[in-house]
Protein backbone atom coordinates (compact mmCIF):
# COMPACT_ATOMS: atom_id res chain seq x y z
CA UNK A 1 0.00 0.00 0.00
CA UNK A 2 1.31 3.69 -0.68
CA UNK A 3 -0.93 6.47 0.20
CA UNK A 4 1.23 8.97 -1.47
CA UNK A 5 2.05 9.27 -5.29
CA UNK A 6 5.55 9.14 -4.34
CA UNK A 7 7.47 8.28 -1.08
CA UNK A 8 11.11 9.50 -0.68
CA UNK A 9 13.38 8.43 1.69
CA UNK A 10 16.55 10.82 2.11
CA UNK A 11 19.39 10.07 4.32
CA UNK A 12 20.89 12.82 6.52
CA UNK A 13 23.17 10.12 8.44
CA UNK A 14 25.96 11.88 10.12
CA UNK A 15 29.41 9.96 11.03
CA UNK A 16 32.68 10.75 12.73
CA UNK A 17 34.40 13.39 11.31
CA UNK A 18 36.80 12.29 8.38
CA UNK A 19 33.84 9.33 7.50
CA UNK A 20 31.93 9.85 4.43
CA UNK A 21 28.38 10.36 5.14
CA UNK A 22 24.86 12.37 3.46
CA UNK A 23 25.17 14.91 6.69
CA UNK A 24 29.08 15.84 5.52
CA UNK A 25 28.01 15.98 2.12
CA UNK A 26 25.30 18.28 2.50
CA UNK A 27 22.10 16.80 2.35
CA UNK A 28 20.29 19.27 4.77
CA UNK A 29 20.67 21.76 2.09
CA UNK A 30 19.37 19.11 -0.40
CA UNK A 31 16.61 18.38 2.15
CA UNK A 32 15.57 21.89 2.58
CA UNK A 33 15.60 22.24 -1.43
CA UNK A 34 13.36 19.42 -1.49
CA UNK A 35 10.66 20.90 0.93
CA UNK A 36 10.96 23.99 -0.93
CA UNK A 37 10.36 22.63 -4.47
CA UNK A 38 7.67 20.76 -3.31
CA UNK A 39 5.69 22.94 -1.43
CA UNK A 40 6.13 25.82 -4.42
CA UNK A 41 4.91 23.33 -6.97
CA UNK A 42 1.22 22.52 -4.50
CA UNK A 43 2.45 18.86 -4.27
CA UNK A 44 3.01 18.25 -0.59
CA UNK A 45 -0.11 15.91 -0.51
CA UNK A 46 1.85 13.83 -3.16
CA UNK A 47 5.16 13.84 -2.04
CA UNK A 48 5.67 12.64 1.22
CA UNK A 49 9.46 13.17 2.30
CA UNK A 50 10.68 11.37 5.21
CA UNK A 51 14.47 11.70 6.70
CA UNK A 52 16.11 8.71 7.15
CA UNK A 53 19.59 7.12 8.42
CA UNK A 54 22.12 5.49 6.10
CA UNK A 55 21.05 3.91 3.04
CA UNK A 56 24.53 2.56 2.42
CA UNK A 57 26.31 4.68 -0.45
CA UNK A 58 27.87 7.07 1.93
CA UNK A 59 30.97 7.73 -0.37
CA UNK A 60 28.58 8.90 -3.02
CA UNK A 61 25.57 10.43 -0.88
CA UNK A 62 23.64 12.81 -0.29
CA UNK A 63 21.33 9.51 -1.14
CA UNK A 64 17.75 9.05 -1.63
CA UNK A 65 15.23 6.26 -2.27
CA UNK A 66 11.55 7.38 -4.13
CA UNK A 67 8.74 4.66 -3.83
CA UNK A 68 6.78 3.36 -5.51
CA UNK A 69 9.26 2.59 -8.15
CA UNK A 70 12.07 1.72 -5.76
CA UNK A 71 14.32 4.04 -7.67
CA UNK A 72 18.15 4.79 -6.05
CA UNK A 73 19.34 8.37 -6.34
CA UNK A 74 22.82 9.40 -5.34
CA UNK A 75 24.70 12.45 -5.57
CA UNK A 76 22.13 14.69 -5.49
CA UNK A 77 22.74 18.43 -4.77
CA UNK A 78 20.34 21.86 -4.28
CA UNK A 79 21.16 22.04 -7.72
CA UNK A 80 19.33 19.13 -9.42
CA UNK A 81 16.49 18.98 -7.26
CA UNK A 82 13.98 21.53 -9.55
CA UNK A 83 14.68 18.92 -12.09
CA UNK A 84 13.91 15.95 -10.32
CA UNK A 85 10.78 17.59 -8.42
CA UNK A 86 9.23 19.04 -11.96
CA UNK A 87 10.59 15.78 -14.18
CA UNK A 88 10.13 13.27 -11.48
CA UNK A 89 7.21 14.04 -9.22
CA UNK A 90 5.52 16.05 -11.82
CA UNK A 91 5.92 14.14 -14.99
CA UNK A 92 6.50 10.73 -13.93
CA UNK A 93 10.34 10.97 -16.10
CA UNK A 94 13.03 10.10 -13.25
CA UNK A 95 16.24 11.82 -13.83
CA UNK A 96 18.12 9.11 -15.42
CA UNK A 97 21.88 10.73 -15.23
CA UNK A 98 21.56 10.58 -11.29
CA UNK A 99 19.89 6.98 -10.56
CA UNK A 100 21.76 3.76 -9.78
CA UNK A 101 20.76 1.66 -12.56
CA UNK A 102 22.92 -1.55 -11.84
CA UNK A 103 21.37 -3.38 -9.07
CA UNK A 104 24.19 -5.56 -8.71
CA UNK A 105 26.74 -2.81 -8.49
CA UNK A 106 24.21 -1.04 -6.21
CA UNK A 107 24.15 -4.01 -3.68
CA UNK A 108 27.83 -4.85 -3.55
CA UNK A 109 28.80 -1.13 -2.93
CA UNK A 110 25.91 -1.46 0.25
CA UNK A 111 27.30 -4.72 1.37
CA UNK A 112 31.04 -3.21 1.17
CA UNK A 113 30.08 0.05 2.95
CA UNK A 114 28.09 -2.00 5.74
CA UNK A 115 31.15 -4.29 6.36
CA UNK A 116 33.36 -1.30 6.52
CA UNK A 117 31.13 0.27 9.08
CA UNK A 118 30.97 -3.11 11.18
CA UNK A 119 34.65 -3.49 11.04
CA UNK A 120 35.08 0.06 12.26
CA UNK A 121 32.25 -0.02 15.27
CA UNK A 122 34.01 -3.20 16.42
CA UNK A 123 37.40 -1.92 16.43
CA UNK A 124 36.12 1.25 18.43
CA UNK A 125 34.50 -0.59 20.60
CA UNK A 126 37.55 -3.41 21.00
CA UNK A 127 39.51 -0.02 21.49
CA UNK A 128 37.37 0.82 24.33
CA UNK A 129 36.23 4.46 22.80
CA UNK A 130 33.24 6.05 24.06
CA UNK A 131 30.84 5.83 21.71
CA UNK A 132 29.55 8.97 19.61
CA UNK A 133 26.37 10.00 21.55
CA UNK A 134 28.56 10.19 24.95
CA UNK A 135 30.89 11.84 23.44
CA UNK A 136 28.50 14.25 21.88
CA UNK A 137 26.80 15.09 25.13
CA UNK A 138 30.10 16.03 27.10
CA UNK A 139 31.52 18.33 24.28
CA UNK A 140 27.83 19.60 24.00
CA UNK A 141 28.44 22.95 25.85
CA UNK A 142 30.55 23.74 22.71
CA UNK A 143 27.90 24.00 20.42
CA UNK A 144 25.99 25.48 22.73
CA UNK A 145 28.32 28.56 23.85
CA UNK A 146 29.16 29.52 20.40
CA UNK A 147 25.01 29.95 19.74
CA UNK A 148 24.84 31.83 23.11
CA UNK A 149 27.83 33.91 21.97
CA UNK A 150 26.29 34.74 18.72
CA UNK A 151 23.11 35.32 20.08
CA UNK A 152 24.70 37.76 22.77
CA UNK A 153 26.87 39.59 20.10
CA UNK A 154 23.53 40.05 18.21
CA UNK A 155 25.62 38.57 15.15
CA UNK A 156 22.94 36.58 13.09
CA UNK A 157 21.19 40.72 12.58
CA UNK A 158 24.52 42.07 11.89
CA UNK A 159 25.21 39.35 9.20
CA UNK A 160 21.75 40.49 7.37
CA UNK A 161 20.60 39.44 3.58
CA UNK A 162 24.84 38.55 3.80
CA UNK A 163 27.84 39.61 5.33
CA UNK A 164 31.35 38.71 4.61
CA UNK A 165 33.14 38.01 8.48
CA UNK A 166 34.71 41.68 8.69
CA UNK A 167 31.90 43.63 7.88
CA UNK A 168 30.05 41.75 10.73
CA UNK A 169 32.62 42.10 13.18
CA UNK A 170 32.45 45.88 12.63
CA UNK A 171 29.08 45.99 13.37
CA UNK A 172 28.88 44.14 16.61
CA UNK A 173 32.02 45.31 17.81
CA UNK A 174 34.37 42.80 17.76
CA UNK A 175 37.72 40.83 16.47
CA UNK A 176 37.44 40.22 12.63
CA UNK A 177 39.54 37.02 13.15
CA UNK A 178 37.98 36.01 16.01
CA UNK A 179 34.42 36.24 14.69
CA UNK A 180 35.50 35.22 11.42
CA UNK A 181 35.96 31.72 13.40
CA UNK A 182 32.95 32.10 15.34
CA UNK A 183 31.24 32.10 12.21
CA UNK A 184 32.88 29.57 10.50
CA UNK A 185 31.60 27.21 13.58
CA UNK A 186 28.19 28.33 13.44
CA UNK A 187 28.26 27.89 9.22
CA UNK A 188 29.50 24.02 10.57
CA UNK A 189 26.61 23.52 12.23
CA UNK A 190 24.54 24.68 9.88
CA UNK A 191 22.93 28.04 11.21
CA UNK A 192 24.71 30.44 8.73
CA UNK A 193 25.49 29.55 5.11
CA UNK A 194 28.90 30.88 3.59
CA UNK A 195 29.59 30.86 -0.02
CA UNK A 196 32.58 32.79 -1.45
CA UNK A 197 33.71 33.89 1.91
CA UNK A 198 29.97 35.70 2.48
CA UNK A 199 27.84 34.48 5.17
CA UNK A 200 24.00 34.62 5.46
CA UNK A 201 21.90 32.91 7.72
CA UNK A 202 20.00 29.71 7.87
CA UNK A 203 16.46 28.92 7.81
CA UNK A 204 16.48 28.57 11.17
CA UNK A 205 18.93 31.79 12.48
CA UNK A 206 16.91 33.74 9.76
CA UNK A 207 13.32 32.68 11.28
CA UNK A 208 14.27 32.44 15.06
CA UNK A 209 17.91 35.17 15.75
CA UNK A 210 17.41 37.73 13.41
CA UNK A 211 16.12 41.32 14.57
CA UNK A 212 12.83 41.96 12.67
CA UNK A 213 11.56 38.62 12.44
CA UNK A 214 7.72 38.04 13.86
CA UNK A 215 9.74 34.49 15.54
CA UNK A 216 12.61 36.67 16.63
CA UNK A 217 13.53 34.55 20.27
CA UNK A 218 16.76 36.41 20.65
CA UNK A 219 15.14 38.82 23.45
CA UNK A 220 14.40 35.24 25.67
CA UNK A 221 16.89 33.38 25.02
CA UNK A 222 19.45 36.15 26.12
CA UNK A 223 18.41 34.31 29.51
CA UNK A 224 19.92 30.89 28.50
CA UNK A 225 23.34 32.62 28.18
CA UNK A 226 22.46 34.54 31.53
CA UNK A 227 22.13 30.79 33.31
CA UNK A 228 25.33 29.52 31.58
CA UNK A 229 27.07 31.56 33.65
CA UNK A 230 25.46 30.07 36.84
CA UNK A 231 25.64 26.65 35.41
CA UNK A 232 29.47 27.17 34.74
CA UNK A 233 29.37 26.78 39.19
CA UNK A 234 27.58 23.54 38.92
CA UNK A 235 30.28 21.45 40.72
CA UNK A 236 30.85 23.92 43.17
CA UNK A 237 26.95 24.05 43.81
CA UNK A 238 27.35 20.66 44.43
CA UNK A 239 30.24 20.30 46.74
CA UNK A 240 28.29 23.47 48.85
CA UNK A 241 24.41 22.50 48.63
CA UNK A 242 23.29 25.49 47.10
CA UNK A 243 23.57 28.76 44.66
CA UNK A 244 27.06 30.50 44.92
CA UNK A 245 27.15 34.33 44.47
CA UNK A 246 23.19 34.63 44.90
CA UNK A 247 21.53 37.49 43.97
CA UNK A 248 17.50 37.92 44.50
CA UNK A 249 15.92 38.96 41.38
CA UNK A 250 15.68 42.61 41.72
CA UNK A 251 19.29 43.07 42.08
CA UNK A 252 20.03 41.64 39.60
CA UNK A 253 19.71 44.20 36.65
CA UNK A 254 17.36 45.40 34.04
CA UNK A 255 18.99 43.61 31.52
CA UNK A 256 18.41 40.62 33.40
CA UNK A 257 15.04 41.30 34.73
CA UNK A 258 14.03 42.18 31.06
CA UNK A 259 15.26 38.77 29.34
CA UNK A 260 14.21 36.73 32.20
CA UNK A 261 10.74 37.68 31.81
CA UNK A 262 11.02 37.75 27.81
CA UNK A 263 11.60 33.99 28.79
CA UNK A 264 8.86 33.69 30.99
CA UNK A 265 6.69 35.52 28.58
CA UNK A 266 7.68 33.36 24.96
CA UNK A 267 7.16 29.79 27.33
CA UNK A 268 3.69 31.69 28.81
CA UNK A 269 1.80 33.16 25.57
CA UNK A 270 2.31 29.85 24.21
CA UNK A 271 1.30 27.32 26.54
CA UNK A 272 -1.48 29.82 28.48
CA UNK A 273 -4.55 28.80 26.25
CA UNK A 274 -4.41 25.36 26.70
CA UNK A 275 -3.76 25.90 30.34
CA UNK A 276 -6.97 28.31 30.59
CA UNK A 277 -8.84 25.51 28.81
CA UNK A 278 -7.86 23.05 30.92
CA UNK A 279 -8.56 25.06 34.00
CA UNK A 280 -11.79 26.55 32.60
CA UNK A 281 -13.24 30.46 33.69
CA UNK A 282 -16.41 29.68 34.75
CA UNK A 283 -17.46 31.28 37.74
CA UNK A 284 -13.96 32.75 37.91
CA UNK A 285 -14.55 36.64 38.89
CA UNK A 286 -11.80 37.45 40.76
CA UNK A 287 -8.12 35.47 40.44
CA UNK A 288 -4.53 36.19 41.66
CA UNK A 289 -1.64 35.81 39.60
CA UNK A 290 1.28 34.95 42.15
CA UNK A 291 4.17 36.25 40.45
CA UNK A 292 2.68 36.70 37.60
CA UNK A 293 5.52 37.84 35.78
CA UNK A 294 4.65 39.44 32.23
CA UNK A 295 1.06 38.82 32.56
CA UNK A 296 0.59 36.36 30.25
CA UNK A 297 -1.46 34.14 31.87
CA UNK A 298 -3.94 36.33 33.64
CA UNK A 299 -4.40 38.00 30.37
CA UNK A 300 -5.43 34.78 28.83
CA UNK A 301 -7.64 34.11 31.83
CA UNK A 302 -8.93 37.51 31.21
CA UNK A 303 -9.78 37.55 27.58
CA UNK A 304 -11.70 34.17 27.79
CA UNK A 305 -13.97 35.35 30.19
CA UNK A 306 -15.04 39.16 29.89
CA UNK A 307 -16.25 38.91 33.91
CA UNK A 308 -12.40 38.32 35.12
CA UNK A 309 -10.68 40.77 37.53
CA UNK A 310 -7.27 39.42 37.63
CA UNK A 311 -4.60 40.72 40.07
CA UNK A 312 -1.08 40.15 39.06
CA UNK A 313 1.48 40.08 42.36
CA UNK A 314 5.04 40.71 41.31
CA UNK A 315 8.23 42.41 42.18
CA UNK A 316 8.59 46.16 41.63
CA UNK A 317 11.05 45.40 39.14
CA UNK A 318 9.29 43.54 36.77
CA UNK A 319 5.87 45.93 36.67
CA UNK A 320 6.75 48.12 34.10
CA UNK A 321 7.14 45.07 32.02
CA UNK A 322 4.11 43.12 32.82
CA UNK A 323 2.24 46.99 32.34
CA UNK A 324 3.04 46.86 29.15
CA UNK A 325 1.76 43.42 28.23
CA UNK A 326 -1.27 44.36 29.70
CA UNK A 327 -1.91 47.27 27.77
CA UNK A 328 -1.02 46.13 24.97
CA UNK A 329 -3.45 42.58 25.42
CA UNK A 330 -6.27 45.71 26.24
CA UNK A 331 -7.10 44.41 29.46
CA UNK A 332 -5.80 47.09 31.43
CA UNK A 333 -9.32 47.82 33.77
CA UNK A 334 -8.86 44.18 34.57
CA UNK A 335 -5.82 43.02 34.74
CA UNK A 336 -3.98 44.83 37.78
CA UNK A 337 -0.65 44.83 39.20
CA UNK A 338 -0.13 44.66 43.01
CA UNK A 339 4.09 44.78 43.36
CA UNK A 340 4.98 43.18 46.88
CA UNK A 341 6.80 40.15 47.88
CA UNK A 342 5.42 36.19 47.65
CA UNK A 343 7.50 35.15 50.07
CA UNK A 344 5.42 37.04 53.05
CA UNK A 345 2.32 38.32 54.51
CA UNK A 346 -0.98 37.38 53.11
CA UNK A 347 -1.95 37.49 49.61
CA UNK A 348 -5.63 38.97 49.63
CA UNK A 349 -9.04 38.04 50.34
CA UNK A 350 -11.75 36.35 48.18
CA UNK A 351 -10.35 35.30 45.10
CA UNK A 352 -11.92 32.11 43.27
CA UNK A 353 -8.67 31.34 41.80
CA UNK A 354 -4.94 31.33 42.74
CA UNK A 355 -2.88 30.60 39.81
CA UNK A 356 0.83 29.58 40.74
CA UNK A 357 2.87 29.19 37.88
CA UNK A 358 6.49 28.69 38.26
CA UNK A 359 6.94 29.65 41.30
CA UNK A 360 7.16 26.66 43.53
CA UNK A 361 10.25 25.74 42.31
CA UNK A 362 11.97 28.64 43.37
CA UNK A 363 11.42 27.95 47.22
CA UNK A 364 12.52 25.57 49.57
CA UNK A 365 9.47 23.34 51.30
CA UNK A 366 8.76 25.30 54.34
CA UNK A 367 8.45 28.33 52.22
CA UNK A 368 5.93 26.10 49.86
CA UNK A 369 3.74 24.96 52.87
CA UNK A 370 3.66 28.89 53.92
CA UNK A 371 2.72 30.42 50.42
CA UNK A 372 0.31 27.35 49.61
CA UNK A 373 -1.32 28.11 53.76
CA UNK A 374 -1.28 32.24 52.47
CA UNK A 375 -2.91 30.66 48.82
CA UNK A 376 -5.50 28.79 50.76
CA UNK A 377 -6.48 31.72 53.24
CA UNK A 378 -6.35 33.93 50.43
CA UNK A 379 -9.71 31.61 48.56
CA UNK A 380 -12.94 32.04 48.83
CA UNK A 381 -14.43 28.62 50.14
CA UNK A 382 -14.95 25.97 46.69
CA UNK A 383 -12.12 28.40 45.25
CA UNK A 384 -9.12 26.29 43.34
CA UNK A 385 -5.38 26.81 43.61
CA UNK A 386 -3.70 25.51 39.89
CA UNK A 387 -0.14 25.16 40.96
CA UNK A 388 1.85 24.89 37.54
CA UNK A 389 5.11 23.55 37.23
CA UNK A 390 7.68 20.99 35.92
CA UNK A 391 6.50 17.90 38.34
CA UNK A 392 9.05 15.33 39.24
CA UNK A 393 7.71 11.14 38.87
CA UNK A 394 8.04 9.42 42.12
CA UNK A 395 11.66 8.26 41.26
CA UNK A 396 12.84 12.15 40.89
CA UNK A 397 14.88 10.62 38.31
CA UNK A 398 12.18 11.80 35.38
CA UNK A 399 11.06 13.33 33.17
CA UNK A 400 14.70 14.25 31.93
CA UNK A 401 13.27 17.68 31.58
CA UNK A 402 12.10 18.31 35.61
CA UNK A 403 15.58 16.78 36.87
CA UNK A 404 17.64 18.79 35.00
CA UNK A 405 15.33 21.18 36.05
CA UNK A 406 15.92 20.58 39.44
CA UNK A 407 19.43 21.52 38.75
CA UNK A 408 18.53 24.99 37.50
CA UNK A 409 17.17 25.71 40.69
CA UNK A 410 20.64 24.59 42.96
CA UNK A 411 22.73 27.14 40.72
CA UNK A 412 20.26 30.19 40.79
CA UNK A 413 18.19 29.80 44.32
CA UNK A 414 19.34 29.23 47.96
CA UNK A 415 16.85 26.21 48.23
CA UNK A 416 14.77 25.90 45.54
CA UNK A 417 14.23 21.89 43.58
CA UNK A 418 12.02 20.45 41.26
CA UNK A 419 9.43 18.81 43.09
CA UNK A 420 6.85 15.46 42.58
CA UNK A 421 3.44 14.90 43.12
CA UNK A 422 3.26 13.66 46.44
CA UNK A 423 5.23 16.44 48.00
CA UNK A 424 2.31 18.87 46.14
CA UNK A 425 0.15 16.61 47.75
CA UNK A 426 0.86 16.92 51.67
CA UNK A 427 1.68 20.51 50.98
CA UNK A 428 -2.33 21.20 49.31
CA UNK A 429 -2.84 18.56 52.19
CA UNK A 430 -1.31 20.67 54.86
CA UNK A 431 -2.68 23.83 53.81
CA UNK A 432 -6.41 22.70 53.55
CA UNK A 433 -6.65 21.94 50.21
CA UNK A 434 -9.49 19.21 49.38
CA UNK A 435 -10.23 17.17 45.75
CA UNK A 436 -6.31 17.61 44.85
CA UNK A 437 -5.46 16.09 41.60
CA UNK A 438 -2.91 16.26 38.65
CA UNK A 439 -3.05 17.04 35.25
CA UNK A 440 -0.62 16.33 32.61
CA UNK A 441 -0.33 18.64 29.59
CA UNK A 442 1.63 18.66 26.68
CA UNK A 443 5.12 20.06 27.66
CA UNK A 444 7.59 19.95 30.32
CA UNK A 445 5.12 21.28 32.99
CA UNK A 446 1.91 19.97 34.33
CA UNK A 447 -0.82 21.25 37.30
CA UNK A 448 -1.96 20.25 40.78
CA UNK A 449 -5.19 21.21 41.10
CA UNK A 450 -7.01 21.66 44.37
CA UNK A 451 -10.31 23.06 46.16
CA UNK A 452 -10.48 25.53 49.35
C1 LIG B 1 9.66 31.72 36.78
S1 LIG B 1 8.79 33.22 36.74
C2 LIG B 1 7.12 32.72 36.46
C3 LIG B 1 6.28 33.80 35.84
C4 LIG B 1 4.85 33.39 35.51
N1 LIG B 1 4.13 32.95 36.68
C5 LIG B 1 4.85 32.34 34.44
O1 LIG B 1 4.53 31.17 34.71
O2 LIG B 1 5.21 32.66 33.29
C6 LIG B 1 8.78 33.64 38.48
C7 LIG B 1 8.13 34.96 38.76
O3 LIG B 1 8.11 35.16 40.16
C8 LIG B 1 8.50 36.49 40.45
N2 LIG B 1 9.09 36.51 41.79
C9 LIG B 1 10.23 35.95 42.19
N3 LIG B 1 10.44 36.17 43.49
C10 LIG B 1 9.38 36.91 43.92
C11 LIG B 1 9.02 37.44 45.18
N4 LIG B 1 9.79 37.27 46.24
N5 LIG B 1 7.86 38.11 45.25
C12 LIG B 1 7.07 38.31 44.17
N6 LIG B 1 7.37 37.81 42.95
C13 LIG B 1 8.50 37.11 42.83
C14 LIG B 1 9.49 36.81 39.35
O4 LIG B 1 9.64 38.20 39.19
C15 LIG B 1 8.86 36.13 38.15
O5 LIG B 1 7.97 36.98 37.50
S1 LIG C 1 25.30 8.25 5.12
FE1 LIG C 1 23.76 8.50 3.64
S2 LIG C 1 23.83 6.71 2.53
FE2 LIG C 1 25.21 6.35 4.15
Amino acid sequence: MEPFDYHLFVCDQRKPDGVPCCSARGAAKVIDALRREVNARGLEDEVQITVCGSLGLCEHGPSMIVYPEGIWYSGVQPEDVAEVVQSHFEQGIPVERLIRTDPAALRAEILTDRARMLQGLRARDAAGMLPDELNDSIRGYQESRVMLTALELDLFSAVGDGNPAQAVAATVGADPRATGMLMNALASMGLLLKMNGVFSNGPAAARYFREGSPDNARPALLHTAHLWTRWSKLTDCVKVGTAQDHEEIEARGEEWTEAFIAAMHRNASERAPSVVRVVGVDGVRRMLDVGGGSGAYSIAFAKANSELMADILDLATVAPIARKHIERAGVAGRVVLRSGDLRSGPLGLDYDLVFVSAICHMLSPDENRDLLARCHAALSAGGRIVIQDFILDEDKASPKFAALFALNMLVGTRAGDSYGEQQYTEWLQGAGFQQIRRVRLPGPAGLMIATC
